[in-house]
Order: C-alpha cells, then structure tokens, then sequence
C-alpha cells in the first residue's frame, strides 16, 4: 500500500508506492536528494526517520552500523516504508530544471592513454541538448539490463551539450570494461542514463577548495576544473591526483597547463608504488595522506573526492576525524563496481 513522506526542513510530500525505494519515488516526484551508487554502499542518502517506520532494505551493518539505525538514520535508494513517514535530509535546490533521461549515443573517438585507461567520446543525439552539472556521472545501459557508472569529464554548458568525454579504467574481467577494452569500436551504438549523482561543486560556499582523484577519478574533476574556468570561479583549489605509478596519472600534461593558466590553483601529483620506469622526483605515499600533511586543519575547507572506493573511505574518515573536517563538507563519488555491490547486498 502506498505511503505518504513529509521532508523536513522543506516541508515538501510525496507518495511512495509498494516495492519503490524513498530515493526513487522522491525522484520521480521531482526532489533532488542527494546520491550516488544506489546500491546501499556510498551513504550519500544517508536521511533521518523523525516519524514513522521503514524496512531498511539490503543495507550492509558497514554502510548503516546498528547504533545510526537506532539514531532512527536510513539509506534512503534501499529504505522503503512500512507507515507514513517524516524524513530528515538536506534536499539540493540546484538540480531543478535538470532531468536524468535515457538517450541512445554513438562512441565517436577512443584514445587509450595507458594500458588500462581508454578515454572515450560519445556522440549525443543532435536534437537532446544534454544538460548536466559538472562532476555528475552517465550509466550505459546495458543488454541484460545491469548498468555501469562513468563520470562525465567534458565540461556543462549552459545550452547543453551534444558529446561526453569519458575516463574508463579497464577492470579485468569486467563485464562492460572488457568490452570498451577489447570490442568496443569507433561508431558502436550505445544506451545510457544521464545524468547522474549529487557530486557537484556547491557554489553558495566560498570556502577554499581541495580537490582529490584517485586514478580515473580525475575525469569528474576535470569537467569541474573546466567549469570552474568558464565561471571564473575564484576560490582557492588544490588538486591531489593519486596513481599507483607515473603513468596511471594520464593527463599530467593537461592539468599543468591549466595550473599555469589559473591563478589560485594548485596541482599536487602524489605516486604511492613508483618504479624506476617511472623517474618520478614528486611527492609520494597515498594520496589522502599528503592532502593531511599540507592541510592538517580542514575545518574551513571544503572536499571533492573521486575514485577507488578505499581512497573515498579512507579520505572521509581521516579527514574528519584527523584534520577536523565538518563531514557535510566532503562530497564524493565512489568508483564501486559489481563486486562491491555485490558485497554491500551480502
Ligand atoms: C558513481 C560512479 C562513477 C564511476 N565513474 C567511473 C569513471 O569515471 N571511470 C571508471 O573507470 N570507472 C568508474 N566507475 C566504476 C565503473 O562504474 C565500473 O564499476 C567499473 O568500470 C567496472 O565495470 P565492469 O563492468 O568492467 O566490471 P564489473 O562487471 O562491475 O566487475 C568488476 C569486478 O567485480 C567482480 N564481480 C562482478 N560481479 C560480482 C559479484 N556478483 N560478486 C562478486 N564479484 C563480482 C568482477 O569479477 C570484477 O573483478 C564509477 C562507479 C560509480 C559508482
Ligand atoms: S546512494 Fe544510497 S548508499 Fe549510495
């Protein structure tokens, strides 16, 4: 039987139908909450049940422990409710006029930059006019159904856009990844949702920006640095791009050209397994690591961090409980793939 959700603090309702997560139904009733993997495994839908009762779905005791369930705290895309319900959560106004929508494209370049990393144009529908903000992702659908998450690298446009850039890591044995890697041609036809997630710059801060990657976690920076550009925003950003060695960071040349361009930028390569290959002289470590020893005090920060679920994690934890950082202050995009939602289901 359906049931009826109240928002606070916005005061905003809508209907919840049988079998329907909260996050999709306020999706479909046009509310912009916060997320991203909707698999139970990233928290960025992480709301408070003020009123009510919920079954809270396939949710991991890692992702929501017992004592924030007792705190009355739900992943909101696995949650579904048993009553009427008063939730809160903090809603996002910007994404307004901005619809997700399933879109055919055609791949219209492939360029493999290293052994594992492919960066791949896709060629959108002329008449679409795709809008997006700059860090959100697209999901190729796929023939049996499953989906895969990229995110988006090219920069928005106001009018919107008709191509994507795309930054995809090749995971051996991949079902989708095996396919860019060893199938994928020039002119492929491809099926995909977009766009996607929460993991956006907030423009009503002025705090001063660190921007973190792990390998192709770059690609949603990189479309925020570019928006950054063209909006000539001019808070201070410093951007950490970790890689196992030198070449896992594939586009070192273009970031460095855009550091010497953008006053107030600064770039941060940080290499954690270099080789002799690599005759790399910078900093090294894991990357979450060097952005605490430059930034020992985050609490007038804000972070954006993308990639290998391990980095998100462990930047989130260490950041808040090490340099102060207020967690509403961190966004992220977590790259978890099958496996990890696989186990996260477990
Ligand atoms: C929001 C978001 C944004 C992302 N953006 C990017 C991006 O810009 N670039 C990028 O490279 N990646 C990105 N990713 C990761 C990407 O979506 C894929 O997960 C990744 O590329 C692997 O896809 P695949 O189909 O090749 O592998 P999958 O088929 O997902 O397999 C991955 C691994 O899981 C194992 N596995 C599969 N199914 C199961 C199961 N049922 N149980 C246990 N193990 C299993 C496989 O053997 C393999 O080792 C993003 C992910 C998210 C959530
Ligand atoms: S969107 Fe709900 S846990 Fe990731």
């Amino acid at each position: 039987m359906p049931f009826e959700v109240t928002l606070q603090p916005s005061g905003k309702q809508f209907t919840v139908q049988e079998g329907t997560s909260i996050l999709e139904a306020g999706h479909d009733a046009d509310i912009a909450l916060p997320y991203s993997c909707r698999a139970g495994a990233c928290r960025t839908c992480r709301g408070r049940i003020v009123e009510g009762q919920i079954d809270h779905g396939h949710v991991h005791p890692t992702y929501l422990p017992l004592e924030e369930r007792e705190q009355g705290y739900a992943l909101l895309c696995q949650a579904q409710p048993l009553s009427n319900l008063v939730i809160e959560v903090q809603e996002l106004d910007i994404m307004g006029s901005i619809r997700s929508r399933v879109c055919p494209g055609r791949v219209k370049e492939m360029r493999r930059v290293t052994p594992d990393v492919m960066i791949v144009r896709i060629k959108l529908p002329m008449n679409e006019d795709v809008m997006f903000l700059a860090g959100q992702f697209v999901e190729f659908v796929l023939a049996n159904g499953e989906r895969r998450a990229y995110s988006i690298a090219s920069a928005p446009s106001i009018g919107g856009v008709t191509s994507i850039e795309l930054h995809v890591r090749h995971t051996p044995g991949g079902l989708f990844t095996d396919y860019v890697f060893d199938g994928m041609k020039v002119h492929d036809l491809v099926r995909m949702e977009l766009p996607q997630g929460t993991f956006f710059l907030r423009e009503d801060s002025d705090k001063p920006l660190v921007l973190l990657a792990s390998g192709t976690g770059f690609a949603p920076i990189k479309s925020i640095l570019q928006y950054a550009q063209q909006k000539q925003i001019k808070r201070p950003m410093t951007f950490y791009w970790g890689g196992r060695t030198r070449a896992d960071l594939y586009e070192m040349d273009w970031v460095e050209r855009y550091a010497s361009e953008n006053e107030g930028f600064q770039f941060i390569p940080v290499v954690s397994d270099a080789t002799p290959a690599c005759g790399w002289s910078g900093r090294t470590g894991f990357v979450h690591r060097a952005v605490m020893e430059d930034f020992p005090d985050l609490s007038k920060h804000q972070v954006y961090a993308c990639g290998a679920p391990i980095v998100i994690e462990s930047a989130k934890r260490d950041f808040a409980e090490q340099c102060s950082l207020p967690l509403q202050e961190f966004f992220a995009d977590s790259f978890l793939d099958a496996g990890d939602r696989a186990q996260a289901r477990s």
